[in-house]
């Protein structure tokens, strides 16, 4: 699936419906989720043409697990990368193994346990403030409203500031158009991509603007560069000590990768995946119905506070089922830097190679009645690390993993707290397939919750003690559910 021809890959099969000259082309841009659902009869692994190249998708989850774990041999890149690389350059998701380690020791920091701390209490007044800002009976356009709910988090605990509402508005239609054209120009032969098509004029603006939106955050940070305890600080003050020119600070260009890296892996990802959960707990009032009566046991009338993240078990795991069955990351690509086995057998290097926690998120030997919304599956003990991968795993797991679900949790909890949440309309809603699975046009209706009399206003509209509801969770720990390696 890359420009050119990747070399075989020894005795793989080939998926059915390959058309001639185009491959797989089709069937995964008409309905990509049912195309990749139909191969997961192979267990191990099967071969997809696009055009006059060709990719291995890994099916198996012991095999996907080595893929990630090998990253020196299974590198980032493949198509979905090199995509991304057009916007983001070498920042820390998209940089290739020998920059890797480097880049990653400097973000960690603005990551470390203490600091997630801090920034829990941003989420909360931030998802309070969202929640408290719609009106009974209005119908939401959610995914939007969680992105700025997301932006807005992003940007005050990674780049300790707002943007001005005028710039925020236009950085997410930015953000929204690159975004949804990284899969299409996935799809597209290198040649069809350079053509001059209004919609190619329209990624081309929306990038010039957003790259010039972070470079005046760059240009504000260099001119003022007092420690404000955030990531850009922390790069700011960064001395590459390795660089072949001796020690030396990133260049502007380098913290305009990692600002860009940050500003849209941070806030696309988490706001799509507390859209889902919207949605499923809008189809399942029974599971919503639980959720308010732990709200109610947990905030117990006062304010929500990242200290109640321990005690808020089902909405972690409501966060951890959306993210089985709707993970925004539902394929990584890498490629295979030198001659490598896997599975019995050989790639050559240049390989690319497809991963999808999708399908092994939905593969019914691995999950009983995979398409159903069940976050009890996990009352009985954490997400297996094989088979539950929405984060990555190995060196290239997602940094801002933890970060994502207190963010969620919070979120959920301030929404529920204030708001029923129903579908609108009959038609079942299904994910606009893109790089990530995206929510976009999901809409839902608010109806203000009723609380019982004699509860003088605060939330305790159930009458059993939380652990009749549900069932304790570890006490100190951040996030009920790990997804630690
Ligand atoms: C629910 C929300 C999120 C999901 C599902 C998610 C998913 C992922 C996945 C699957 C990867 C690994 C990709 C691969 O191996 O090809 C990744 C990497 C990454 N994510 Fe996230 N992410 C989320 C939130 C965040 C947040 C909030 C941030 C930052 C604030 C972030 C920053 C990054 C970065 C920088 C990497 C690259 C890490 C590296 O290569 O060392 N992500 N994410």
């Amino acid at each position: 699936m890359t420009d050119t021809t990747t070399p075989l890959a020894g005795s793989v099969p080939l998926a059915p419906r390959a058309w001639p000259l185009l491959g797989h082309a089709l069937p995964l841009l008409r309905d990509p989720l049912a195309f990749i659902m139909s191969l997961s009869g192979y267990r191990e692994m099967v071969r997809l043409r696009l055009g006059p190249s060709s990719a291995v998708m890994i099916c198996d989850p012991d095999l996907t697990r080595q893929v990630f774990l090998n990253d020196r041999t299974f590198d980032k890149g493949g198509p979905i990368y090199d995509r991304i690389r057009e916007v983001i350059g070498d920042g820390l998701s998209t940089c290739a193994y020998p920059l890797h380690r480097r880049q990653r020791r400097l973000c960690q920091p603005s990551f470390h346990p203490a600091r997630l701390a801090g920034y829990g209490a941003v989420f909360a007044r931030a998802a309070e403030a969202k929640a408290a800002s719609w009106q009974d009976g209005d119908v939401l356009d959610v995914t939007q409203e969680m992105m700025t709910l997301t932006t807005r988090a992003t940007m005050e605990t990674m780049f300790s500031g707002a943007l001005p509402a005028e710039t925020m508005r236009r950085s997410l239609a930015d953000t929204a158009v690159i975004v949804s054209a990284f899969f299409r120009r996935m799809m597209t032969p290198a040649l069809l991509r350079r053509l001059p098509t209004p919609q190619k004029r329209r990624y081309d603006a929306a990038r010039t603007r957003l790259a010039a939106t972070i470079a005046e955050i760059i240009a504000e940070r260099r001119a003022d560069p007092t420690d404000h305890a955030d990531l850009l600080s922390t790069l700011v003050a960064a001395v590459d000590e390795e660089s072949e020119e001796g020690k030396r600070q990133l260049t502007d260009a380098e913290l305009a990768d990692e600002a860009l890296t940050f500003f849209l892996g941070g806030m696309e990802t988490t706001a799509i995946t507390l859209a889902w959960a919207m949605h499923l707990l809008a189809t399942d009032p029974d599971v919503q119905h639980r959720l308010k009566a732990e709200t109610d046991q947990v905030l117990a009338g006062g304010r929500l506070d990242p200290a109640h993240l321990p005690s808020l078990g089902l909405a972690s795991r409501v966060v951890t089922e959306t993210l089985r069955l709707y993970p925004p990351a539902w394929m990584m690509t890498r490629v295979v830097r030198e001659d490598a086995e896997l599975g019995g057998v050989r790639f050559k290097g240049g390989s690319t190679i497809v991963l999808s926690p999708y399908l092994l998120h939905r593969r019914p030997d691995l999950y009983t009645d995979p398409d159903r919304f069940d976050p009890d599956r996990w009352l009985d003990g954490q997400p297996d690390r094989a088979t539950y991968i929405p984060f990555g795993a190995g060196a290239r797991k997602c940094i801002g993993d933890q970060f994502a679900l207190s963010e969620a949790i919070l979120a959920l909890t301030a929404i529920v707290d204030r708001w029923d949440l129903s579908p609108v309309g009959d038609q079942p809603f299904r994910p606009k397939v893109e790089t990530s699975l995206s929510s976009r046009g999901l809409r839902l209706r608010l109806t203000a919750r009723r609380r019982d009399a004699g509860d003088d206003g605060a939330r305790t509209d159930v009458a059993q003690p939380l652990s009749a509801v549900e069932p304790p969770t570890r006490p100190g720990a951040a996030c009920p559910v790990k997804h630690g390696e």
